[in-house]
């Protein structure tokens, strides 16, 4: 038998050989892997503007009333529960602790598979290298 498609049948093997494997190493059937948002560094913070397991289930709620403060009463300044006084902004504040938007909020949204349309018109954060 004449070999002159040796090579083309050998890459037709690899392709065959990783398709038909593909189950094994590409960790099909495993579950998702849960969101891991980035930990604000103790140096910066160790509180949220509200109690941390408040923002994690209702930091929606917290911006909604933020911007209807803003907008409709012209009122920026909000004192958390602990004292701390805050400018009501989503794009200056909450990026001053959370300062990857792609490493922190995304991490939940995507793996909810949702985005929130705020950054149609709001400024979304510069991820820094
Ligand atoms: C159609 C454009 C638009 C969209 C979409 C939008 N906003 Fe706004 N938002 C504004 C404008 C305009 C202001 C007033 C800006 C000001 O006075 O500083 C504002 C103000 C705010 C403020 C207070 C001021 C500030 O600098 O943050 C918050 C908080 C806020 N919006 C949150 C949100 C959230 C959360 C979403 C998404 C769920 C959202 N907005 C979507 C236009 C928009
Ligand atoms: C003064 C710094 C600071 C600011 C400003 C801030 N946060 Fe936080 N946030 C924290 C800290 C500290 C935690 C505790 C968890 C941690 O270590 O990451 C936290 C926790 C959270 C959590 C829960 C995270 C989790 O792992 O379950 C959410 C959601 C959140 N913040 C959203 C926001 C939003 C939205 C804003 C703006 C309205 C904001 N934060 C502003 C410091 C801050
Ligand atoms: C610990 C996970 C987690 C983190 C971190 C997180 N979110 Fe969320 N976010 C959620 C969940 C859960 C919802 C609710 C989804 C739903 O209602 O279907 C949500 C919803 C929202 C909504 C409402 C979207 C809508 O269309 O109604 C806004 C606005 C929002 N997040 C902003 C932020 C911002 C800004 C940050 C980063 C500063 C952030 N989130 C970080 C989990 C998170």
């Amino acid at each position: 038998m004449k070999l002159y498609n040796g090579p083309q049948i050998i890459v037709g093997l690899v392709i065959f050989l990783a398709i038909f494997t593909y189950p094994l190493w590409s960790g099909a059937g495993k579950a998702a892997p849960v969101p891991k948002p980035q930990p604000v560094p103790k140096s910066v913070a160790t509180q949220c503007v509200a109690d941390t397991a408040y923002m994690r289930t209702s930091h929606m709620t917290l911006l909604n009333y933020w911007r209807d403060e803003v907008v409709r009463d012209g009122d920026r300044l909000y004192v958390s529960a602990s004292g701390k006084t805050f400018n009501m902004s989503l794009s200056n504040t909450c990026f001053e602790c959370h300062t990857s938007k792609v490493k922190f909020c995304d991490q939940c949204h995507n793996y909810l598979a949702i985005s929130p349309f705020c950054w149609d018109c709001h400024l979304t954060p510069k991820e820094k290298k």
